[in-house]
């Protein structure tokens, strides 16, 4: 049995990854492959308990440090209860968010030292990484619109100010240039087709990799 591999889309809030990630998985499922979606924060019946804790709107006075440490336990739990024994069954496992969100939101946007959240993400990750982070890159004003029109509420993090979602936005691109081997960015404001086209390239030349 091939051993698995895992898949991560991430980037602006409003993006379009649910719409994405549903295709890709429909994408693999009809070329007979296992896929397991899973998503951070949460994925597990803990996680998803801390995501309540760290999205809710109605306690805006969280430490940034605590907001760190949730977003660690929960991968935690994560990558030994669900990624891992996936990964083990030869499953693609497609995470909604991941260990780069934590740079781009807790490092960049929030200002948390470089030093501390790679200790908290190697305690989480305990040498665990993904193979690829797919960024959808659209400018988080417009991704807020696109949030606002579906009728859905602002969580705790969207709900910041502009500037925090565009410093996080900002924090991808720079991860993206930095290790060009684990990135890849999409261009979000375009089609909904194109966008699900480009990422299927990605994904089409990952399988011919392994294969
Ligand atoms: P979602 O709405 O895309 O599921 O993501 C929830 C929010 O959590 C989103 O605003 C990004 C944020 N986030 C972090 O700040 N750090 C992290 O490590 C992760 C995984 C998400």
């Amino acid at each position: 049995m091939n051993k698995g591999f895992m898949v991560v889309f991430d980037g602006s809030n409003g993006a379009g990854k649910t719409t994405v990630i549903k295709g890709v998985e429909q994408y693999l499922l009809s070329k007979g492959f296992d896929v397991l979606l899973t998503r951070e924060p949460g994925g597990t019946p803990i996680g998803e308990k801390i995501r309540d804790v760290i999205l809710d709107p109605t306690t805006p006075e969280m430490s940034f440090m605590t907001e760190l440490m949730l977003f660690g336990a929960g991968r935690a739990q994560h990558i030994q209860e669900k990624i891992v024994p996936a990964l083990a069954q030869g499953k693609i496992v497609i995470c909604d968010r991941f260990d780069a969100a934590t740079f781009s939101f807790q490092h960049y946007a929030r200002g948390i030292d470089l030093d501390t959240i790679i200790k908290i993400n190697d305690l989480a990750l305990a040498g665990f990484s993904p193979e690829i982070n797919i960024i959808l890159d659209l400018d988080p004003n417009e991704g807020l619109k696109r949030v606002h029109s579906r009728g859905e509420g602002l969580d705790r993090l969207e709900d910041e100010k502009a500037e925090f979602l565009i410093k996080a936005r900002n924090g991808y691109l720079k991860q993206a240039q930095q290790s060009p081997e684990k990135f890849e960015v999409i261009d979000a404001a375009q089609s909904k087709q194109a966008v699900l086209a480009d990422v299927i390239n990605i994904i089409d030349t990952l399988l011919v990799k392994r294969s």
